[in-house]
């Protein structure tokens, strides 16, 4: 930053880089690919189906075949990597989460279909519970608690069983303490060191997440909210030591969840680290975008590509988004 004095009006006039397309093109600071996206997907069950999410228009629920046309999509567009996130119905959750450990759920048969026909695209999965819990919490519940050290064990195995089906990026979103060092030991045990790790470390309990749990079928069912284990959208220090334990823990990347009103955590966390820092920009997010667009308030298109600019400039490296196409088509992909 410079503070020289001497820049003052009329000699120093800043618009004058700012006139012309040209100008602007060599003076942009930031600049948004569609290689900084990992597209974020959610799964069924069933053949050839895609299955509106009326929370978040425009993103569809995909059964695996339609996912592994979105990875040959995302290819095509060059956006690397996906995530995905799996629907669950009620009758398939239990309070021991059991559908997690299995090696033929839903997720390791995307990951496998995918990886067999489009190998080149990364694909990332969620480490938590609540796709699977019968009351939609995180970990295990216990007399009104989530409990940490049993629901770290179960992660562990959930985060074994993915990699097998071929994940290649183990991502916790659990928030519980201690995990990413356990998930680490349990994946090299397995053979799986070279599987990376990228935590959701400074993970918000956000209203953000609406519309998600509903892309997921977890609205029904979530019994309370998230704070005892989440983090309090009023801390910022805190986020610095959830990142410093686990990078301390193994994490390769980290991750600021939701994006845009966190941007100043994800500044202090990429000056503070230097680690690789991704932010995902939630399905509230998305969906505030959507409807203010539909009502015709703001300009979606305009709007897409501002919100992720403005994270990459925070300091994102990468950013998980459902828009992740649109602004890839949008960049001229
Ligand atoms: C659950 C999980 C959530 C999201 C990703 N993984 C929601 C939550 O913590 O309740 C949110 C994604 C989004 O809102 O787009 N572990």
């Amino acid at each position: 930053m410079t503070k020289d004095l001497s820049q003052t009006f009329p000699s120093t006039r800043l618009r004058r880089l700012r006139r012309a397309a040209w100008s602007r093109a060599l003076v942009s600071e930031t600049r948004l690919s569609p290689a900084d996206f990992i597209w974020a997907i959610v799964i069924r069950e069933g053949d050839n189906m895609r299955e509106a999410v009326a929370s978040m228009p425009g993103v569809e629920r995909l059964s695996v075949d339609q996912a592994v046309g979105a990875a040959r999509e995302a290819k095509s567009l060059g956006i690397p990597a996906l995530a995905l996130f799996p629907f669950t119905s009620a009758k398939e959750r239990s309070a021991d989460a059991r559908l997690a450990f299995d090696g033929n759920n839903l997720m390791c048969r995307a990951a496998r279909a995918i990886k067999d026909a489009v190998p080149e695209i990364g694909l990332m999965a969620d480490v938590a519970l609540d796709p699977y819990t019968d009351h939609g919490h995180d970990g295990f519940l216990e007399d009104g608690e989530i409990v940490n050290d049993r629901t770290v064990a179960a992660l562990v195995r959930q985060s074994i069983v993915e990699a097998k089906a071929g994940f290649d990026i183990i991502a916790p979103s659990d928030m519980m303490d201690g995990r990413v060092g356990a998930i680490r030991k349990g994946l090299d045990a397995e053979g799986f060191e070279r599987v990376q790790i990228m935590s959701y470390a400074a993970k918000y309990a956000s209203c953000f997440y609406g519309p998600y749990r509903d892309a997921i079928g977890s609205s029904g069912v979530l019994r309370g909210d998230k704070r005892a284990y989440q983090m309090d959208p009023a801390n910022s220090d805190e986020a610095l030591r959830e990142v410093a334990m686990d990078i301390a823990e193994g994490a390769d990347s980290v991750m600021v969840k939701p994006a845009g009103a966190y941007l100043d955590i994800i500044r202090r966390v990429k000056d503070e680290f230097r680690m690789p820092t991704f932010a995902f920009q939630v399905s509230g997010e998305y969906a505030m975008i959507m409807a203010a667009a539909e009502r015709g308030f703001i300009d979606g298109d305009r709007a897409v590509i501002e919100s992720l600019t403005a994270i990459r400039r925070a300091g994102a490296d990468g950013v998980i988004t459902y828009f992740a196409p649109r602004a890839a088509k949008l960049l001229g992909a």
